[in-house]
């Protein structure tokens, strides 16, 4: 399963990727916002760290003007993917922009409809969003399974890019269920790693070294 992190923030991704553990990030317009960078600048200044896709989010509502943003941001850097929230407008400008063969996330993705149809329109991957879900009490992580199952019977070649992580579980949940990829907070990344008995077992094997040279 590939690991995305979902960050826009330098420090974050620097320090994630030196980890050898990141596959590619996404960004969305609260993630960018809140860096308070100009952020074409700051996609550009990703890019340098990030080899892999790299999600950049329009704002525009109607086709014509989400196709003139992802000119623009295409222009970032060759592995920039534009992302595209899943609506009538949206699907006419991920067909076009899937015929000139530029890769498009299709987001905000609640429903297992919303993904089949973005899948037709040629969606390089699909994002569930299961924490969104999950905070108005229905199961997230369903959503993910019947779009594994979907993808699976006709051989989609959409990728389900899982997001709006927010805790551990998820991510074991998404691999258990074959996800292609998560989108992980940073802070979640920290979560996945980190555990107390590897810090205890840690401590007290340093601990008895040094009685060695008591
Ligand atoms: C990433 O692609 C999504 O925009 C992000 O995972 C949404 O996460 P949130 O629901 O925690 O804002």
């Amino acid at each position: 399963m590939k690991i995305f992190l979902d960050s826009a923030n330098l420090d974050e991704i620097k320090e994630a990727v030196s980890w050898g553990i990141i596959d590619g990030l996404t960004t969305n317009p609260t993630l960018l916002a809140r860096e308070g960078k100009e952020p074409k600048k700051l996609l550009k200044d990703i890019s340098k760290v990030i080899s892999g896709p790299i999600n950049a989010e329009v704002v525009s509502l109607d086709s014509a003007g989400i196709l003139s943003e992802a000119e623009e941001l295409i222009k970032i850097a060759p592995n920039i993917v534009i992302k595209i929230p899943v609506n009538q407008e949206g699907l006419k400008a991920v067909k076009l922009l899937s015929q000139n063969n530029i890769k498009t996330t299709v987001t905000l993705i609640f429903s297992a409809t919303q993904a089949l149809l973005a899948a037709k329109a040629g969606a390089t991957y699909v994002c569930p969003f299961i924490g969104r879900l999950d905070d108005i009490s229905q199961d997230g992580m369903s959503l993910v399974e019947e779009i594994a199952v979907i993808f699976d019977n006709y051989d989609l070649s959409t990728e389900i890019l899982v997001a709006s992580i927010r805790h551990p579980i998820h991510v074991v949940q998404s691999a258990l269920i074959g996800a292609d990829a998560v989108t992980v907070p940073f802070k979640v990344i920290e979560q996945l790693l980190n555990h107390p008995l590897t810090d205890a077992g840690i401590k007290r094997f340093l601990d008895d070294w040094e009685k060695l040279k008591k």
